[in-house]
């Protein structure tokens, strides 16, 4: 079996990489990914010395080099991680989530079309369900949920979704869809609230924490969702949505506690900042489908899985410490100074 897994320099791309290379040794997993400031190759190092793994640095905007890939690797089935992610990031530049977002989706499934391949996997996201109220504890997103955007970055991601089951419909690409709840864990971008919290915190530097820091988000480990999308790829069913997450919700604000407390850095380091625009309140995925279809439960808890993350960024420092030196600084001084 040859996989395409687009993005796996990112996060969650490169833990799927290493879960498919461990679990499936038969398999060859032909990573593309064009290396944003979100694609590191010091996350893949040990991927690279595996003979079944191989890595094109690719857009995947770009037709004619993807369909390169497609016609010399003839992959059964295609993965796409490939996005900007970071919803902050999409409220200062929307452009290049529309372009990566939808049209490298388009490309992907287009390519997927030309040369038969067999399944097309679509990685998605809770929030293009937007949100729930804190006062409605009882509601969750499932799959019938209507799609109901708050950010350029979910807009983006929705307005894929409904490209792929287009695909599906009208020319009968064999597609699949997940969408997940918020992932933590190893090789985790420090820009997102958790990485964020542990790298300023271990800096002794303020935890810019958004508004009150009541915003609720249902947190998965991360090697859950790759679990997951595993399984869907094998034996989810053709033109079907699954949604993913942990029943495991929490208030940021108990997170970057949380964080302290297990660092031994005081709470005085936390600082209110000026909330994010068209900040999501809740979100809160009910998870009965792919339970029920493909027996698909979560299996690390939060209480273990921070500790692991936070154990992992104290023994992997340089991993981190070599991002922050770079482009992220003026990130960060653009989007903290003065908030
Ligand atoms: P990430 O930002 O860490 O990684 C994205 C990767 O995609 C990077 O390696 C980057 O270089 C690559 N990439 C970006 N644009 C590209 C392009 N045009 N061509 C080729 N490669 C490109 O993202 P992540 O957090 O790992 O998220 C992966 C996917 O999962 C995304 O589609 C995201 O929407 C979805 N998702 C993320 C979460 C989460 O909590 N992080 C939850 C649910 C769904
Ligand atoms: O729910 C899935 C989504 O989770 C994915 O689709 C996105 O790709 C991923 O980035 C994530 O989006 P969020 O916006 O929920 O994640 P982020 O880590 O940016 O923020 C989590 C919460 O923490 C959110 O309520 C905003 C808040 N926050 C974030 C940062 C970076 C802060 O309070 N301070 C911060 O500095």
């Amino acid at each position: 079996m040859n996989i395409i897994v687009t993005g796996g320099a990112g996060f969650i791309g490169s833990n799927f990489v290493y879960h498919m290379l461990g679990k499936y040794p038969e398999y060859k997993i032909l990573c593309i990914d064009c290396l944003t400031y979100a694609g590191n190759m010091s996350t893949l190092k040990e991927a690279m010395d595996n003979p079944n793994f191989k890595f094109f640095k690719t857009n995947i905007c770009d037709r004619k080099a993807i369909y390169e890939i497609f016609e010399n690797e003839k992959p059964d089935i295609v993965v796409n991680f490939a996005a900007e992610s970071h919803v902050d990031r999409s409220i200062e530049n929307p452009e290049v989530f529309l372009q990566t977002n939808i049209l490298g989706t388009q490309v992907l499934m287009d390519a997927c079309r030309k040369y038969g391949i067999k399944r097309y996997h679509q990685v998605s996201t809770d929030e293009v369900y937007g949100d729930l109220p804190l006062d409605r504890p009882d509601l969750f997103f499932t799959e019938e949920t209507p799609i109901h955007t708050s950010s350029p970055y979910s807009a983006s991601k929705a307005s894929a979704d409904l490209l792929v089951q287009a695909y599906h419909r009208t020319f009968g690409l064999p597609v699949t869809i997940s969408r997940c709840s918020n992932n933590y864990g190893p090789y985790h971008f420090p820009e997102k609230l958790i990485p964020l919290m542990i790298a300023n915190a271990l800096n002794d530097k303020p935890l810019p924490v958004y508004g009150e820091g009541l915003n609720v988000r249902d947190w998965l480990y991360v090697e859950d969702h790759c679990k997951a999308i595993d399984l869907i790829i094998h034996n989810g069913k053709v033109g079907e949505v699954y949604n993913i997450g942990g029943h495991n919700e929490m208030k940021n604000i108990d997170i970057v506690k949380l964080i302290c407390k297990h660092l031994e850095k005081p709470e005085s380091l936390i600082t209110f900042v000026t909330d994010r625009k068209g900040h999501d309140m809740r979100y809160a995925i009910d998870p009965t489908k792919i339970h029920n279809e493909l027996g698909w439960l979560p299996e690390t808890k939060f209480a273990d899985g921070i500790l692991k993350t936070i154990k992992w960024y104290l023994e992997n420092k340089e991993w981190w410490e070599t991002i922050i030196s770079g482009e992220y600084q003026s990130y960060y001084e653009k989007m903290y100074k003065d908030r």
